[in-house]
């Protein structure tokens, strides 16, 4: 399991947020250095001053006219370098990362939309759909396609890159990479509701092979994955034979198929195809739920399907009354979704 409190652009760990990086230590040194010359300045002025005071009235006129050449040059010139210098920096910046990048050469395509809260996320050439979740192969450009149904929102990994909104009819682009495999969390970072601190995702690197493999489980619809094959690493899949699904997990679907389930999430593969919350095909493979509210894990499930809105507020999410066995069974459906 990642670790949550990780929300640090350090160390930056793909070109663009080395990039934004090093902007970032420009601006600690030209900002050290104006501090230190400006507080050495005033202290000697407070100082000579003083002195002057002593002694009043002996001042030449000549040097006078130095002193304000002096103050001048200082006061006016060289913070407008400094300014300017940073500013090309930043310019320079923006030009060189992806917040602005077509990422026209990607061989790798995502979509994503930010909803009030969490994040759809597709992969239009596998017809692969999944949530708050993104998976890239490393070392090579990833074109993400940005936009939302509802509110403006912001896609921010800062390890990985700098902010781009999510707008309503428009497409914003982002490219992204990672140098190394790993996760790295994102957050929207533009207030969009009650719940916009808990709409949270993970972009998941793999090396390419790795890559490959994930994108092709995804593909399949989960109920015809080979349960003898499981690759989740993450969440322990039901103790379901060879031979087929358990029964837990068979009663299991049918309460989620008989119930008010099928109208907001996807099944692949069955008869639940609803688009209004998360695409749940592949569920069991997520390593969080509600956005990065809780682990995947069987009693962080509990809690979500009985009591969504104790855990968070104002998502899309009805509570659901079952009994303690039907909520077992239901669980263990959504389990066997690898
Ligand atoms: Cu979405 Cu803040």
């Amino acid at each position: 399991m990642i670790d949550a409190r990780i929300q640090s652009m350090f160390p930056p760990a793909s070109d663009d947020a080395s990039r934004v990086d090093s902007h970032w230590q420009l601006m600690l040194i030209a900002g050290s250095a104006v501090w230190v010359v400006v507080v050495t300045v005033a202290f000697i002025a407070v100082l000579r001053r003083r002195r002057g005071a002593e002694r009043a009235g002996d001042v030449p006129e000549a040097t006078q006219g130095n002193e304000h050449l002096v103050v001048g040059v200082l006061g006016a010139v060289v913070p407008a370098l400094v300014i300017i210098g940073v500013m090309a920096d930043s310019v320079l910046v923006l030009r060189d990362t992806g917040s602005t990048g077509s990422g026209a050469d990607a061989t790798t395509v995502v979509e994503v939309d930010g909803k009030q809260y969490w994040w759809e996320v597709r992969y239009p050439e596998h017809q692969v759909e999944t949530a708050n979740e993104i998976h890239i192969p490393t070392g090579q450009d990833v074109r993400v396609e940005l936009t939302s149904p509802d509110v403006i929102h912001s896609f921010w990994v800062p390890q990985l890159s700098g902010k781009v909104d999510l707008v309503p009819g428009e497409t914003n682009v982002l490219t992204l990479s990672a140098d190394e495999p790993g996760t790295y969390w994102g957050q929207c970072a533009e207030y969009c509701g009650l719940q916009h601190a808990w709409m949270r995702f993970v972009v998941v690197a793999h090396d390419e092979p790795e890559y490959a493999g994930w994108l092709e489980a995804q593909a399949r619809p989960a109920e015809q994955a080979d349960p003898a094959q499981g690759d989740g690493d993450d969440v322990e899949s039901g103790p379901g034979p060879a031979a087929g699904p358990a029964s837990d997990e068979i009663a299991g679907r049918e309460i989620f198929m008989s119930s008010s389930c099928v109208y907001c999430h996807t099944v692949a593969g069955t008869e639940a195809q609803g688009t209004l919350g998360p695409d749940l095909t592949h569920l069991a493979s997520r390593q969080m739920i509600g956005a990065g509210v809780l682990p995947n894990d069987r009693e962080s499930l509990a809690r979500w399907i009985e009591h969504p809105q104790d855990v968070k507020p104002g998502n899309a999410m009805p509570g659901t009354e079952l009994e303690d066995d039907e909520l077992d069974d239901l669980i263990a459906y959504l389990e066997s979704l690898e």
